[in-house]
């Protein structure tokens, strides 16, 4: 979710007035997802480098977390959406840690879109975190460094268990990864849009997975293999 600082400076208005208009996408696109049967959505909220903003801009990203989750989680477990946080967690105020936990709970139980809140977040600090806990067990005796695999690495990230993403949606038009999901968008679809976060709507999903249909996959291979050319059903891993 990118452009919510310029959205606010065309219109002369603060920066805040920016991240609060940002909150209504968030809502459309979780519809929008759930209706499309998409199964997971990753939302980029905050990263381990956006502690360099300034503090108030800071605490205003942080409560509107806490605002959110807390007002969107009964409806949120009415669609059958299960939520799950991603980031150093330690790192977050403890507020935040208690909204995120507790919509966590609320929802465990639900079958519906997974929506998955990166919250310092950061695609480096997770793989350091993913070798760390290989370390240590290593140093357990309960893995040997041979034993170390892709699958073993992604079983040991944050993310263990969710499926990598199929497309990658990048709005307010820059050109890179700003440390999302390094390890796990190797092979993901990238989508960049000039659409400021605020204006992004259903119908910009929308033009964003009919792109993204229109892709030719081929994971390194040649894509001539029955069912290998097209996204979804030809990917082994889904
Ligand atoms: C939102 O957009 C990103 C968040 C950290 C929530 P920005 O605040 O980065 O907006 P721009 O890039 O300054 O326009
Ligand atoms: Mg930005």
């Amino acid at each position: 979710m990118d452009g919510n600082g310029r959205w606010a400076q065309r219109r002369g208005l603060p920066r805040s007035a920016g991240h609060r208009a940002g909150v209504r996408p968030v809502r459309a696109t979780v519809e929008a997802c759930g209706e499309l049967g998409i199964r997971v959505l990753t939302l980029y909220a905050f990263s381990t480098e956006n502690w360099k903003r300034p503090r108030p801009e800071v605490d205003l990203l942080m409560s509107l977390c806490v605002e959110v989750l807390d007002r969107e989680v009964a409806e949120l477990h009415t669609k059958g959406v299960r939520v799950r946080g991603i980031g150093r967690r330690d790192g977050l105020p403890a507020a935040v840690r208690a909204a995120l936990k507790r919509a966590e709970e609320r929802t465990a139980g639900n079958q519906g879109l997974q929506l998955v809140l990166a919250l310092n977040y950061g695609g480096r600090q997770e793989v350091v975190d993913a070798a760390r806990r290989l370390a240590r067990e290593v140093q357990a005796g309960r893995l040997r460094p041979e034993d170390i695999d892709e699958d073993r690495l992604a079983a040991s990230m944050d993310t263990a268990g969710l499926p990598e993403p199929d497309l990658l949606i990048r709005c307010g038009g820059e050109m890179r990864l700003s440390n999302f999901l390094l390890w796990e968008s190797a092979y993901s679809e990238l989508l960049v849009t000039p659409v400021h976060w605020p204006d992004f709507g259903r119908a910009d999903l929308l033009a964003a997975v009919a792109e993204f249909q229109r892709r030719q996959r081929r994971f390194g291979g040649l894509g001539s293999t029955p069912g290998g050319a097209l996204g979804g059903a030809g990917d082994p891993r889904t």
